[in-house]
């Protein structure tokens, strides 16, 4: 994120449950193969901003949870976030991902999905110990429609006639859905009565958090980011930045646009950057991006005031402002 001391202000509210995340994480994974312990090893301890846990952590004491089942439920989320990392590599062909090679370019793809597989089977494991089963219902939703999302995207790709509403239920699906889960997983174990907050809460900062992404692949370095910047474009991805740029710039730069997004490849990477930029879908992005912001943050009306709430406004702002 853009400031570490920011995000540590927000993360400090739920220490030590945070620095539990991992440790069950780790032990839960292990296993006979030294394959997927090192795979494990590799994914899990090469970073990630454990976004995901932290969203389920917090909402869990926003809904008054004073338990510490919501750390198992916090580790599962992260597992099954990634478990979809490995597998979306595989899809976009991507070579970096958190600063390093991603496991299916050391390892190869047939390693990253049946690891991504065993994630998900572990991960499900542990929800059933759990013996929630409200918290089994909505793991076991949200992955469904977190699949369909990824398919919808697969749908969409090279197809430049892609809307706007489309890209949004794209990213409904595969991204936002999975911060659902943590909100909802989390905020079960406490007051049901601020589910449909916490719901509303996540799917407005997943969109936003995934339209950054989207923006960032065009705007930042891939040191920054810790994954390949143009991994969208050579997959022919039509996201918010080309598809507000298709719309409002010049005709032979939104044909350029549209041509590359029917070949995928990263011949037109620079021009597409400068077009992106300089017709105004970047900002655009942007401002699509805050309003979601400020609806996830307005999700929260209704829930009692305390640090964890105001934690998850934080996380909101800070969303908008990341810089990988
Ligand atoms: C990457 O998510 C996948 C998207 C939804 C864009 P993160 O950016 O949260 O990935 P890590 O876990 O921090 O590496
Ligand atoms: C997010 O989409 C995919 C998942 C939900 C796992 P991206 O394809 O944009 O994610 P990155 O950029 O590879 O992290
Ligand atoms: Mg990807
Ligand atoms: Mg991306």
């Amino acid at each position: 994120m853009s400031s570490t001391n920011e995000f540590e202000r927000i993360f400090t509210v739920v220490t030590p449950s945070f620095a539990a995340v991992d440790a069950v994480i780790r032990q839960r994974l292990e296993a006979q193969l030294p394959l997927i312990n090192d795979v494990v090893d590799y994914i899990v301890g090469g970073g990630g901003k454990r976004l995901r846990p932290l969203v389920c952590l917090l909402a869990a004491r926003a809904c008054g949870y004073a338990g510490e089942l919501h750390v198992e439920v916090a580790a599962t989320v992260e597992i099954l976030h990634t478990a979809t990392l490995l597998h979306d590599d595989v899809v976009d062909a991507s070579g970096l991902r958190r600063g390093r090679a991603t496991v299916n370019a050391r390892w190869g793809n047939p390693a990253a999905v049946l690891i991504g597989d065993y994630l998900i089977s572990r991960a499900f494991q542990m929800i059933v110990a759990l013996g929630h089963p409200d918290v089994l219902a909505v793991m076991a939703s949200s992955t469904c429609v977190i699949s369909e999302g990824e398919v919808l995207q697969l749908v969409t790709q090279r197809d430049p006639h892609t809307t706007e509403e489309r890209y949004m239920q794209v990213i409904h699906g595969k991204t936002a859905k999975m911060f659902e889960a943590a909100a909802e997983g989390g905020c079960v174990l406490g007051d049901q009565r601020y589910r449909q907050a916490m719901v509303l809460y996540a799917r407005h900062l997943g969109a936003a958090f995934q339209i950054i992404d989207d923006v960032l692949d065009y705007t930042s370095s891939s040191g920054e980011l810790g994954k390949n910047v143009g991994d969208d474009l050579a997959e022919g991805k039509p996201t918010l930045p080309l598809i507000q740029a298709m719309k409002v710039a010049a005709p032979q730069d939104a044909e350029l646009i549209r041509e590359a997004i029917r070949h995928g490849g990263l011949d037109h990477l620079q021009r597409i950057i400068a077009i992106v930029r300089d017709c105004g879908a970047v900002d655009y992005a942007h401002q699509v991006a805050a309003r979601e912001s400020q609806l996830a943050v307005a999700a929260l009306a209704q829930v009692p005031a305390s640090p964890y709430r105001q934690a998850m406004i934080d996380l909101a702002e800070m969303a908008l402002r990341r810089a990988h």
